[in-house]
């Protein structure tokens, strides 16, 4: 990607590129039983370009909801691309179907201005959200953190876009341990296409015309799934060999969430994505090697001077400073170090 198309949004807080319906249809499919007779919330969505207010509006009766509330941030101008420029913004609320068209009508459709601009966080925001039971949106991934904070604050539930690496973040990956927030079914190989005017810089070889590619994106939510509950099968058995210990902490190495072997119930340490296939049913997450709060309080060893020497000699340099907390491995007199974990544990 077009990482570099988000971590150049989050710096610049470019947030303007929108979710294409079919995108939306392919996650929202699996939800279905949560949202009758709900009030859903779409909070950073002009209504006029939202397809997310497109989606709910067009499957109100489908659904069964009670209703639609949109919000739309600062911008009342007709153009796609909302620049921000206008402080005044509206909000929409749609009760469904009057004339029997099945189709939202602008008759149906209540238009109310907002007194401020409809940033999220403001108080006449927040009175809304008290009113939704669900909300779903692709918030400004700039905001993410506050923006699930306050859904959880004002305790919501909820269907999001975001990019895979706020499970990292501090403000996320513990209610990801403590099982109030998960990973929903995502977008195809991992990455989405989004309606923008941003230049395409996506280094893959996908790139559609009117859309940047952004890989590494996912729906985060609250919502009970089946991909929830599915059982990762486990095809591998465990041995000593295969599975080495970390020399600075006791559990073992798994390279790929695949490869967790069977019979094993110590703890181990897996790759972020393994939060694609989590059934807290099947495992228990421990920790994360990325947050030195946690590696300091679970006892992860730090590195000894011989270790560095030895990553000295095998030229590893850049990994010697970067790494310098990080779990390792010793096998055969050479170090390795492998990228951030997951510390899990299989439950009987
Ligand atoms: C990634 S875009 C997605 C837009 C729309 N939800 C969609 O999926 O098509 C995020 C949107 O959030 C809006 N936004 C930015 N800051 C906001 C705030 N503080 N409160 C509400 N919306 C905000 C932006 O204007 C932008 O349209």
């Amino acid at each position: 990607m077009a990482n570099k198309n988000l971590n150049a949004a989050k710096t610049a807080k470019k947030d303007e590129f929108y979710t294409q319906l079919e995108d939306i249809n392919n996650e929202l499919r699996h939800y279905r039983e949560h949202f009758r007779g709900k009030t859903v919330l779409c909070n950073c969505d002009d209504p006029r370009v939202s397809n997310f207010f497109t989606y709910f509006a067009y499957n109100f009766e489908f659904l069964g909801l009670k209703r639609l509330i949109t919000t739309c941030y600062k911008n009342q101008n007709m153009d796609l691309f909302s620049q921000n420029g206008c402080e005044q913004a509206i909000y929409l609320i749609y009760d469904g179907d009057k004339n029997g068209n099945n189709i939202p009508d602008p008759a149906e459709i209540g238009i109310h201005p907002l007194k401020g601009n409809g940033d999220f966080r403001s108080p006449e925001c927040i009175e809304l959200l008290k009113q939704a039971d669900i909300v779903v949106t692709n918030p400004p991934f700039s905001l993410f953190r506050e923006y699930v904070a306050q859904l959880i604050e004002y305790d919501k539930k909820f269907l999001i876009i975001g990019h895979q690496n706020a499970v990292k973040y501090k403000e996320i990956f513990p209610l990801m341990m403590q099982n109030k927030l998960w990973l929903g079914y995502g977008f195809k190989g991992g990455a989405g296409h989004f309606i923008s005017e941003y230049e395409d810089r996506a280094a893959a070889g996908d790139h559609r015309k009117g859309m940047i590619r952004v890989s590494g994106v996912h729906w985060f939510t609250n919502l009970d799934i089946k991909k929830r509950h599915e059982k990762l099968i486990l095809y591998k058995h465990y041995s000593e060999e295969e599975y080495p210990y970390y020399a600075n902490y006791n559990a073992i190495e798994v390279s790929k969430t695949e490869l967790i072997p069977d019979g094993y119930y110590g703890l181990m340490g897996v790759p972020i994505t393994f939060l694609d296939k989590y059934n807290p049913d099947q495992f228990e997450i421990v920790g994360n090697t990325s947050d030195t709060d946690w590696c300091r309080a679970a006892g992860v060893g730090t590195m000894g001077q011989a270790t560095i020497d030895q990553l000295r000699r095998q030229g590893n340099m850049a990994h010697v400073t970067a790494n310098m907390n990080s779990l390792y491995i010793i096998k055969d007199g050479k170090v390795s170090l492998p990228y951030g974990r997951l510390i899990i544990r299989r439950k009987k």
